[in-house]
């Protein structure tokens, strides 16, 4: 059996939604101290739906595959829903990873907190 999924290989050699959001007005910062590697979101928030997203992830395949099929399952959705988001549901989405690299759909599940945390904050 392949070590990876389709759906993983599809989204580390064609990730959705990579780069920058200039006038992004939530942005999200993690990074596991183990591996070293970093992931940071960025959120164009309107009316409390996320309108736009997109990532920059400084890490492993599993990382990079994380963080796109993260962006693809809270991106239309109100802010509500994508507190909800959990790395399971990222893995699920994938069609699972290997157990050693369940850590890096944490950091996808981190980033996204992070941003929506940096949003709530900016609305106070
Ligand atoms: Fe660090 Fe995957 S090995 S996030």
């Amino acid at each position: 059996m392949a070590l990876y999924s389709e759906k993983v290989m599809d989204h580390f050699l064609h990730p959705r939604n990579v780069g920058v959001i200039e006038d992004a007005n939530a942005i999200g910062e993690v990074g596991n101290a183990k591996c070293g590697d970093i992931m940071k979101m960025y959120l164009k928030i309107e009316n409390d739906i996320i309108r736009d997203v997109k990532f920059e992830t400084f890490g492993c395949g599993s990382a990079i595959a994380s963080s796109s099929m993260a962006t693809e399952m809270i991106k239309g959705k109100p802010v509500s829903e994508a507190m909800k988001l959990t790395n399971q549901a990222v893995t699920e989405a994938l069609d699972g990873l290997p157990a050693h690299k369940i850590h890096c759909s944490v950091l996808a599940e981190e980033a996204i907190q992070s941003a929506l945390e940096d949003y709530r904050k900016r609305q106070a």
